[in-house]
């Protein structure tokens, strides 16, 4: 899969790529993420809108790596949608070359600002609300497949198991009955 993915992205100057996907949450494992920068030769942007939900993270990758960028928001995870408010993580090439075009002297609004703030000091309370979410995320994968399961077997279990028993039966009642029983 990575192999075609490389392929089909050969000619693209920038790779943008969702870890983990939105609506899918499918994710390369983090040695194909890691592959897959070190082998492209364009920019990689990776999204991690979701990131805390999943297992790992290649934000400290981006340290080394010069061309791959990092995204994530405090939209999800923290339920936040409201403040607007997002980061990356990167190369110092690229935060140098952010700084250089941020609008200031208002980038972002000082509501903004306070509620990040407030946010990151109170990381713990994301941590746990992910903790709960990535449980019943569990409970319910457990659930369905159960029930796929049983709409699985439920209709062989009558068709090869209750259907000849009822048959039977039915077939046994008529027999009782004279006028369909056998003759000599
Ligand atoms: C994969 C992904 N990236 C980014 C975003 C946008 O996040 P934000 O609210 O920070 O604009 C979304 C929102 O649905 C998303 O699903």
């Amino acid at each position: 899969m990575l192999k075609n993915f490389l392929k089909q992205s050969k000619k693209a100057d920038i790779l943008y790529l969702d870890s983990p996907n939105n609506p899918t949450g499918f994710q390369f494992t983090k040695t194909e993420l890691q592959t897959l920068v070190k082998s492209f030769d364009g920019l990689v942007i990776i999204d991690e809108a979701y990131g805390e939900f999943a297992d790992y993270s290649l934000s400290s990758f981006a340290k080394t790596q010069s061309n791959l960028i990092v995204v994530r928001t405090l939209s999800k995870s923290f339920g936040m949608a409201g403040i607007r408010l997002g980061y990356f993580v990167a190369n110092k090439k690229f935060t140098d070359a952010f700084l250089n075009v941020l609008q200031y002297p208002y980038p972002l609004s000082t509501l903004t600002i306070e509620s990040g703030i407030l946010a990151l000091e109170n990381v713990g309370l994301m941590e746990n609300a992910v903790k709960i979410i990535k449980s019943e995320r569990q409970r319910i994968i457990e659930t369905l497949k159960n029930l796929i399961l049983l709409m699985y077997l439920i209709p062989r279990l009558i068709l090869y198991y209750l259907m000849p028993i009822v048959l039977t039966n039915v077939y046994f009642l008529l027999l009782q009955n004279k006028e369909f029983q056998l003759e000599n």
